[in-house]
């Protein structure tokens, strides 16, 4: 009588699993669905104050982790005070600049 018990509740457990292992076959079978979708087309119109407003915002904002202090532009420079987990971090170069030494080093 225990042991017909005892197997009711461990088949009862297991329900979860074998459920969640058809879901993740059937997700395998069938594949993530994916679907086309065109880009918004976008148009900035450029004007001053919106060059300054940008500008101003950059060198508030980007400036830390962009300004390369050899260049004096956001060329992008190594992220020193990261911590080695994460290995050797180099910002963007945010600039249009193809002269930045580290385009040169990683290749963009
Ligand atoms: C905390 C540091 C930090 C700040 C602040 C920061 N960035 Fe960055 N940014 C990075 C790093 C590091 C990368 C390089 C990431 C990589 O290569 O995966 C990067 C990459 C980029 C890239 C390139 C992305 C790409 O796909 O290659 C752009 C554009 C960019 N940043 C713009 C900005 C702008 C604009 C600002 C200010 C609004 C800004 N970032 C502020 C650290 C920063």
């Amino acid at each position: 009588m225990t042991n017909k018990i005892v197997k009711w509740v461990a088949a009862g457990g297991c329900a979860p699993i074998v459920l969640v292992g058809a879901f993740l076959a059937y997700v395998q079978l069938t594949g993530i669905r994916s679907y086309r979708h065109a880009a918004p087309a976008r148009h900035v119109e450029v004007t001053p104050e919106r060059a300054a407003a940008g500008k101003k915002l950059a060198m508030t904002l980007c400036i830390g982790c962009h300004l390369d202090g050899s260049t004096g532009r956001l060329t992008g420079k190594l992220m020193a005070d990261l911590t080695s987990e994460f290995g050797v971090v180099y910002s963007a170069n945010i600039t249009r600049s193809k002269a930045a030494w580290h385009r040169r080093l990683v290749g963009r």
